[in-house]
């Protein structure tokens, strides 16, 4: 007897350590309905290419080896996202020359596979589920002899999908695509195709090289062989939920998506312990601390990390940065390709573009934007300030209208400020330049040389008060005024 190693072992093991398991992962078609240059399965869903969704949960359900069939335009870009984003799966990436159907497709796929099964999953149906796929594999198991089984999905509106027909015992005849449909009664039918198969390899083979392209579209149709096997050793369909297995054909389509990912996003952070509330868009490679608050509107893209008890305020965009623990970014801000340390403040209304370094209990206040810049341990800037290019030490303030002009119009240069340092507001500090420790820039200076440590810099024209004056304008500009 076979040792059930699923017994023994949980997790993705459960169930192939009996048997191995290449997936076979469909990418390869034009995706025209997305109207699109950009290919369809590289097209992001939560901040993930369409793609890489469905080979994440092969692995996840025990898959050990990974076809990825694609064209050869996505050839390069898929062999990259695999490298980055799944560094320790093996996936072999193979190209369809010409997108002659998904039977051809898998042929592409199946060729020197040796596994005695194979998984066959579709590159546009993101939201499918480890979970589901394991119940497909087991119901293929429960049933000896049975050369393949199909996800299948009720859905209300099934146009589209290729129809999942049964006999009169419930058995499953055949797969018939929504084009080749030959009366009412088939287009009536709700069970629709999932596009996911686990298959007995050796039968796959031979039932594709009897595929042929004889139906509406011209193409060699993996559907095809649902009736050969049900000939033969036999076909099941096992009835999924719809929404994990949505194919995405069209823009419409790839939202629905998205906001299923989305809900289901959120929802893993919520039960790991952060708050997240209203209608937050996270993206599938963020990772949040417990106790974090994530406030409605919220925006978090790409390669975030978001700290523990860091509160991330309404409507604030968080583009792959790390923000550390106890921050508390204010509504609106926006924040790219930076690290903000903990305890620090940002907001509300700030722009902190790449490269810029928010050390702790740092604060960066409302219609700042910093641009590569270091603001040090306990360092203010609160209001309307431009900080390109900077350094700014520990404990310095900068004041409300200061600008760091870094810019020649051909060169960027550099500003530094020395810790403890105060420059007062409305003052120009033309770059290359340097403000010494604890030195005081006045209000309204335009600082184009050095300032020494301790030193006040000063370089405004002197104040003049005439006495009595302000009447005598108001009447001479209000009879002007009235001469017009
Ligand atoms: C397919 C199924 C249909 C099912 C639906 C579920 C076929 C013939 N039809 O239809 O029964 O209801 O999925 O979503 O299989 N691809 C290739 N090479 C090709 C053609 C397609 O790799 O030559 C890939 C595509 O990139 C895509 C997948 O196969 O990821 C499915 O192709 P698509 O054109 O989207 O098939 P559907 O019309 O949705
Ligand atoms: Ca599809």
């Amino acid at each position: 007897m076979v040792f059930g190693v699923r017994d023994a072992v949980a997790g993705p093991c459960e169930i192939s350590c009996t048997m191995s398991l290449t997936a076979i992962v469909l990418a390869a078609g034009l995706g025209k309905r997305m109207q699109s240059e950009l290919p369809k399965v590289l097209h992001p869903a939560a901040g993930r290419p369409l793609m890489l969704y469905p080979l994440r949960a092969a692995i996840e359900a025990g898959a050990t080896a990974i076809v990825c069939v694609v064209s050869a335009e996505v050839r390069d870009r898929a062999i990259g996202l695999c490298r980055t984003a799944m560094p320790a799966a093996d996936v072999d990436v193979r190209v369809q020359e010409l997108p002659q159907g998904t039977g051809d497709a898998v042929k592409v796929g199946l060729d020197g596979v040796e596994s005695e099964r194979v998984l066959i999953l579709c590159g546009d149906t993101p939201l499918l589920r480890a979970d589901d796929l394991r119940t497909l594999i087991r119901q293929l198991d429960a049933a000896p002899g049975t050369e393949l089984a199909l996800m299948s999905a009720r859905v209300e509106e099934p146009s589209g999908y290729g129809r999942v027909l049964r006999d009169a015992n419930g058995r499953v005849t055949e797969v018939r695509e929504h084009r080749d449909l030959r009366s009412d009664a088939e287009r009536a039918v709700q069970e629709v195709n999932a596009g996911v198969y686990v298959a007995n390899t050796a039968a796959l083979r031979s039932a594709l090289e009897r595929v042929k392209a004889d139906n509406a579209a011209g193409e060699f149709y993996l559907t095809d062989v649902v009736a050969l096997a049900a000939a033969g050793g036999g076909a099941l369909a096992v009835l999924g939920h719809a929404d994990n297995l949505l194919g995405v054909n069209d823009r419409a389509q790839l939202a629905d998506a998205e906001r299923l990912l989305f809900q289901r996003i959120v929802r893993r952070h919520q039960v790991a312990g952060v708050t997240v509330r209203g209608d937050a868009h996270i993206d599938d490679s963020v990772e949040i601390g417990a106790d974090a608050r994530i406030e409605a509107g919220v925006q978090l893209r790409g390669r975030c990390r978001i700290g523990a008890g860091t509160v991330i305020d309404a409507g604030s965009v968080i583009t792959d940065s790390e923000i550390g623990e106890r921050a508390t970014v204010k509504p609106y801000s926006v924040i790219s390709e930076s690290r903000v340390a903990a305890g620090a403040q940002i907001g509300p209304f700030a722009h902190v573009r790449p490269g810029s370094e928010i050390d702790e209990d740092a604060h960066i206040g409302n219609f700042v934007e910093t641009k590569k810049t270091r603001v040090r341990k306990g360092a203010k800037a609160n209001h309307l300030a431009y900080l390109g290019d900077g350094d700014i030490g520990e404990g310095a303030n900068v004041g409300a209208g200061t600008i760091f002009c870094n810019y020649d119009g051909f060169r960027k240069h550099k500003t530094v400020i020395g810790p403890g340092a105060f420059i007062g507001s409305d003052s120009q500090l033309v770059a290359p330049v340097q403000i010494g420790q604890n030195a005081y820039v006045a209000t309204g200076t335009t600082v184009t040389r050095d300032v020494p440590d301790d030193a006040l810099a000063i370089g405004r024209t002197a104040q003049e008060n005439k006495a009595g004056y302000a009447p005598r304008l108001k009447a001479r500009l209000a009879a002007q005024a009235k001469k017009q």
